[in-house]
């Protein structure tokens, strides 16, 4: 079934990197205008799904469709012109370079800082007061966390159709991640697509509409976040642990 309900669709999808067999028929539907959370244990395969979307990792079977188009067997590059934006989980920043020239590389319709969307970017500074406090200073040298707000603010600069984000709370201070919970929540009111790999169990219930789980490469179980939320004994099951 291919819907138009959906924006992304995956389909028995498998992955081999190397010699290992890492993706085992993943199915995957992400609703346009929602916020699918994929959670899972620490080698689920979270972040192979992610990488084989992008194509930084080819599908060896199966078909990925993005807006009713196979992008299966396009290239990254290809993949990211369709308006799909990707945070890695290592974050993508450009260490060497400052935190106003990681923003003004990923607006890709301003050249310099002057034709950055304004009020797009107060927006993000009132999100991520790092992100205005660096300006100047070269990512690298900045925390973890604080380079986490960069690296997400860096997708937000121009709006998008899918955001992929490979745990975005990671190493983030309580308060920060109350700020990156409010910026999720800011860009689903304005009608992003969004895909999110999470750990922060706090984080996953309070911006989930939808909740995929990975086990051993495949997804097992799939639905309404506020139904997993709800059901103990399932999170039990799935994750070892309770919500
Ligand atoms: N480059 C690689 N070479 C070989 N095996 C890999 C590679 N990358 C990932 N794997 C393996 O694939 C499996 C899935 O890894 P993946 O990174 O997708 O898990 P994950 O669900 O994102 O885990 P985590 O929550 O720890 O980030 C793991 O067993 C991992 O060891
Ligand atoms: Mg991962």
């Amino acid at each position: 079934m291919s819907s138009t309900a959906n924006l992304l669709e995956l389909k028995g999808v498998h992955t081999h990197i190397g010699a290992y067999h890492i993706l085992h028929g993943v199915n995957l539907a992400i609703p346009k205008g929602q916020l699918t959370m994929l959670l899972g244990r620490n080698g689920a395969g979270k972040t192979t799904t992610l990488r084989t979307i992008m194509g930084l990792w080819q599908a060896s079977q199966g078909s990925i469709h993005f807006n009713g188009r196979d992008i299966t067997r396009l290239h990254t590059p290809q993949i990211a012109g369709l308006n799909i934006a990707y945070v890695p989980e290592n974050m993508g920043i450009f260490a060497d370079l400052t935190v106003k020239e990681n923003l003004l590389l990923a607006a890709r319709k301003a050249s310099n800082a002057a034709q950055m969307d304004a009020a797009r970017l107060q927006w993000i500074f009132r999100l991520f007061p790092a992100v205005e406090k660096f300006w100047n200073h070269p990512a690298g040298k900045l925390s973890g966390g604080q380079k986490q707000m960069v690296a997400v603010a860096r997708v937000i600069i121009e709006p998008r159709d899918l955001l992929i984000v490979d745990e975005p709370s990671k190493g983030l201070a309580p308060a920060i991640i109350n700020n990156m919970i409010e910026a999720f929540d800011q860009l689903k009111k304005s009608g992003v697509t969004i895909l999110l790999v999470e750990q922060n169990i706090h984080f996953a219930k309070r911006l989930g509409d939808n909740v995929a789980v990975m086990d051993n490469g495949r997804v097992v179980h799939a639905g309404s976040m506020a139904a997993l939320a709800a059901d103990e004994a399932l999170q039990q099951s799935l994750l070892g642990l309770s919500l």
